[in-house]
């Protein structure tokens, strides 16, 4: 085996209900996962060395030493099964850089799928998912993919049932927010406003509208406690959420910490017309069209 080629999905939060802030940073979450049809690639091949090339969109905001996520799983990956081999990592990516989508997360699930063949370790997978989760909290789920409740800090998942595929609709913005600083101004806004923190739980309602594949029942239960403080960041998200909600998109939300912002729609026909919509209204970077849920890092 000299290459592999690993695909991975984008993520969307369909409820991201946030929690106390812990002793260690993290907030303890209810975050259900969705994962879409918005595909990054990495492509292994045997080498002495760890190194990284990217290609594609935004990508010199991606880091190419260390920081990057999926040279830290490769190194975590080698150290832990005690291979010296290295490995060349070439990421092709369509995810948009900081996004609020899991791009790093998902190319670092796709880095310990590909290592994990390229070097014939062979780890099954709920041992890929705990080294994940040691890389970033959104790691298990992109190698999990489908639809899952997350708990803990996000890392510990639930696969949930979904009765039909969902039509999505993303407004990608100029730049990208950092998460540690909207986890942060989600926490001073609530210092701020005295709210009481609770403790999260899983909205049933949504869980039987993803039960049944329906997306009239699901549009209005889309939910992110990350929302108010994206758009605090990022004013001008509002416009682009009620451009979608004019347009007659059943729900409308900030995509995890943002500023990526995520339309349900009805139909394929839909989704195509309300992305022409957006391109046209100037209200995002650009558009794009997906249908959710899909299979997580899988070798190609
Ligand atoms: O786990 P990950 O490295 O992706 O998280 C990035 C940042 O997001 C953390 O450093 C933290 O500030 C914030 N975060 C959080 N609570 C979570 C997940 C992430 O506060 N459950």
């Amino acid at each position: 085996m000299t290459s592999v080629k690993v695909r991975v999905p984008a993520k969307v939060n369909v409820q991201l209900s946030v929690g106390p802030l812990r002793d260690d940073g993290y907030h303890d979450l209810v975050n259900v996962f969705h994962a879409v049809s918005i595909f990054d690639e990495v492509i292994a091949e045997e080498a002495d060395t760890v190194t990284v090339r990217v290609e594609g969109e935004a990508v010199d905001q991606v880091p190419l030493d260390d920081d990057n996520l999926a040279v830290r799983a490769a190194r975590l990956l080698a150290g832990r099964a005690g291979v010296t081999r290295g490995v060349s990592l070439r990421i092709r990516k369509t995810i948009p850089v900081a996004g609020g989508m899991a791009g790093g997360s998902a190319d670092a699930a796709a880095a310990l799928v590909a290592c994990n063949q390229l070097w014939g370790v062979h780890l099954p997978p709920a041992d890929l998912m705990e080294l994940g989760a040691e890389i970033g909290s959104d790691v298990p789920f992109a190698l999990l993919g489908g639809t899952a409740v997350g708990t803990g800090r996000g890392e510990q998942l639930r696969p949930v049932e979904v009765g039909g595929a969902f039509q999505w609709v993303f407004a990608l913005a100029d730049g990208g927010l950092s998460t540690a600083r909207v986890y942060a101004e989600c926490d001073r806004l609530r210092q701020a406003t005295g709210a009481k923190v609770g403790w999260p739980e899983v909205n049933e309602r949504l869980l039987a509208a993803l039960r049944t594949g329906d997306p009239k029942a699901l549009g209005p239960e889309l939910a992110n406690d990350l929302q108010p403080a994206a758009i605090m960041l990022r004013s001008r998200l509002v416009r682009t959420l009620d451009a979608g909600r004019e347009r007659g998109a059943l729900g409308a939300i900030v995509s995890g910490s943002g500023p990526t912002c995520a339309f349900l729609v009805e139909s394929k026909e839909q989704a195509t017309d309300l992305a022409v919509f957006l391109r046209g209204s100037g209200v995002a970077r650009s558009v794009v069209t997906a249908e959710g849920p899909v299979a997580g890092a899988v070798i190609v």
